[in-house]
């Protein structure tokens, strides 16, 4: 909570409310707060009725039963129910005689002459090329059930591998394009893998990521444990000279070729498993968060329409800047989106190439209305200067959103002056990957915001800031963040690891001899019940709204045979919201120099991925600890913060035995 503490003056100076403007483009589907606080309450107290009511909007082929059913930790949703998301993002669609509108606009990021190159896909095509990798994937003996693994670039591919899961009943696992080899053979063995889909290549700011390389090193590793996994490959034409093996690799085109592009949708169970994606966790290696089809299609398209306003029909061009590797991308660029009827708009990469004013030249040329993107990225615009953001018509934008992390109160003002011209409502949407969905959101025609909090509960969210024995605190005191009722797209679990699940999410509060959900986070409500995320009270960092765990970091440090012992704490940083510091002591016969830096660094890319990079890397004699051997952390956290001063001879190995005495009473 320390990163929080700091903010909380200049939270509470800016603390002032912005009422909601009146609608730019379609009405507001909600426009006043007493409308939100009318439908809030019924989603509370007869949540049956409620989420019954808009499940009706979507297509079951058997319809539930019940609509949910709940003994904690287990939900079931629309219990009984047989539907499909991929049905539901594009079939329905085409069904309801809509198959020539726009359903995905994708732009590439080099830019020639003639400019970037822009892709659209209409309900009816992207059912064909859906249909098609369905089929591949099966001519792979991919089985309803079984997981594939993605890992790839933000291309149309992308989405409809996804979507060809979807269809026939795999579940998928996207890997971030960011993830090293050995991130990629630890999910692949414990997803339990058969096939890979890939690119030769993705550009990242005009250099190529070797994803194909990546994937060759991963099958290397797994190949040590007797894995036989196919590799699916799309050929980008951005790199050169990948290796071929004829006997697993295939390329995407000449799959695609050979097959039938008619495919049935799959009838999946409500509660069968729709995905599965890895996120950090305070101990061990990263976890399969289990999301399941029915109430995750609910909930995710529900939110989505909700909070971006989405309306078919009225010219809206959605834009989410997230990678489909994130539960974001998941869930804000495909799944939510596209039941709704809302062209989505993905962009292969970066947001400085060629120039500073990538994203607002896309906005302005493709009149994008809805924009939701991370503080970290609003953080680095700010730094790069209004006149990029300026020079452009932004006039198209109807809703702004941000996700990831706390957004800090500068950063706001500015996204809503600057990007927004002052008309622009913002929704600060707090969720998490294990949510599915929005948790605490504004509604952008009838939320007041408040810069810097996320406000108030989105439909059916009994969420709460309680102490341990999980009992409400009183305004403005810290807590912890818990959600006291079942909700359509709360995780169903951690794949393989019924104990972790109830250790990480239902241990730490109960309510009336209940476990309930704790998201891990601290938080408060201020005076108007608004809620201000404070960050985790686990040893989890956000780094650029990306999740990371302490200890995986470490682990993969003390992997190096130079380093013996290390701490990773988070840090203040400018842009990133908080950054990585590891505090390393060494193994005999190492000395303490930049060299060893930056090969400390680069073994961090190659374990967990260029992400998990310490932005500072300190050597020391030893680790200050309390009395019981625990390490100081909070004293760490101090001096990476650069509160604490400690000695620092000319090798630049650090001293603690000073400060770590005058601490220890403190910590133990
Ligand atoms: O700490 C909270 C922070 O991000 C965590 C969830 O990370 P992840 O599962 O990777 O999902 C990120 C995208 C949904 C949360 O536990 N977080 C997310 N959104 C916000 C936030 N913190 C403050 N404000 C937010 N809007």
């Amino acid at each position: 909570m320390s990163q929080s503490e700091g903010n909380i003056e200049s939270i509470l100076h800016e603390s002032r409310l912005f009422e909601p403007p009146a609608p730019s483009g379609a009405p507001w589907l909600i426009d006043s707060l007493d409308e939100y606080k009318k439908l809030y309450q019924r989603s509370i107290d007869d949540p049956k009725s409620f989420w019954g009511e808009i499940a009706d909007g979507f297509h079951w082929f058997h319809k539930w039963k019940q609509v949910v059913s709940f003994e904690a930790p287990d939900a079931k949703w629309f219990v009984g129910g047989t539907t499909n998301l991929c049905y539901n993002c594009v079939d329905k669609h085409v069904r309801d005689g809509y198959g020539d509108e726009v359903a995905l606009v994708w732009e590439g990021e080099p830019v020639g002459k003639d400019g970037p190159e822009v892709k659209r896909f209409t309900y009816a095509e992207l059912q064909k090329e859906i249909s098609k990798f369905a089929n591949v994937l099966r001519g792979l003996e991919v089985h309803r059930g079984d997981v594939v693994t993605i890992y790839m670039g933000m291309i149309p591919e992308l989405a409809i591998a996804i979507l060809a899961c979807a269809r026939i009943g795999a579940a998928h696992s996207v890997i971030f394009g960011g993830f090293s080899a050995q991130a990629i053979a630890d999910r692949v063995e414990d997803a339990k893998s058969k096939v890979i889909v890939t690119c030769d290549g993705a550009w990242r700011r005009g250099n190529v990521v070797p994803l194909k390389e990546n994937v060759d090193h991963a099958i290397e590793i797994l190949k040590q444990s007797k894995k036989k996994v196919a590799a699916v490959v799309v050929r980008q034409r951005c790199k050169n000279g990948i290796e071929w093996h004829e006997e697993r690799d295939y390329w995407w085109h000449d799959l695609v070729h050979e097959v039938d592009d008619q495919c049935e949708c799959v009838p999946l169970d409500s509660e069968e498993m729709a995905f599965l994606l890895y996120t950090s966790g305070s101990t061990g290696k990263p976890k399969g968060i289990k999301h399941t089809v029915g109430g995750y299609m609910v909930y995710t398209a529900t939110s989505a329409k909700y909070v971006f306003n989405l309306v078919p029909g009225e010219g809206q061009l959605y834009w989410c800047t997230a990678d489909i590797g994130w539960i974001t991308g998941h869930s804000y660029i495909v799944y939510g989106i596209m039941p709704n009827r809302v062209p989505t708009f993905m962009y292969e990469g970066a947001p400085n190439h060629p120039e500073a004013d990538r994203f607002w030249d896309i906005v302005e040329r493709h009149k994008v209305t809805q924009f939701y993107t991370a503080p970290t990225a609003i953080r680095a615009f700010m730094k790069w200067g209004d006149e990029h953001v300026t020079k452009h018509d932004l006039s198209s934008l109807q809703v702004l959103g941000t996700v990831g992390e706390p957004i800090n109160p500068e950063a706001w003002m500015w996204y809503h002056n600057v990007v927004g011209g002052g008309e622009c409502p913002i929704v600060d949407t707090y969720w998490q990957t294990e949510t599915g969905g929005h948790m605490i959101t504004p509604l952008p025609g009838a939320t007041p915001t408040k810069p810097g909090s996320c406000t108030l509960p989105f439909f059916g969210v009994d969420a709460a800031v309680v102490d341990q024995e999980g009992k409400e605190v009183p305004a403005n005191h810290g807590g912890l963040l818990v959600v006291r009722k079942p909700w359509p797209g709360m995780l169903r679990g951690v794949y393989g690891d019924r104990q972790r699940f109830i250790d990480t999410y239902w241990s730490t509060v109960k309510i009336d001899g209940k476990p309930v959900y704790t998201a891990g986070d601290g938080a408060r409500r201020d005076e108007h019940g608004y809620f201000w995320i404070m960050g985790r009270i686990d040893d989890v960092i956000n780094v650029s709204g990306h999740r990371l765990g302490t200890m995986e970091v470490e682990s993969a440090l003390v992997a190096h045979e130079a380093v013996v012992e290390a701490a990773v704490v988070g840090m203040p940083h400018e842009i990133k919201g908080t950054g990585i510091a590891a505090f390393c002591t060494l193994a005999t016969g190492y000395e303490a120099s930049d060299d060893l830096r930056d090969k400390l660094r680069a073994h961090i890319g190659e374990q967990i991925g260029a992400i998990a990079k310490p932005d500072m890397i300190r050597f020391t004699d030893s680790l200050p600890k309390t009395r019981s051997g625990k390490i100081m952390r909070r004293l760490l956290r101090s001096i990476a913060a650069g509160e604490v001063e400690v000695n620092q001879d000319t090798s630049t190995l650090e001293d603690f035995s000073v400060v770590a005495r005058l601490q220890a009473t403190d910590e133990s």
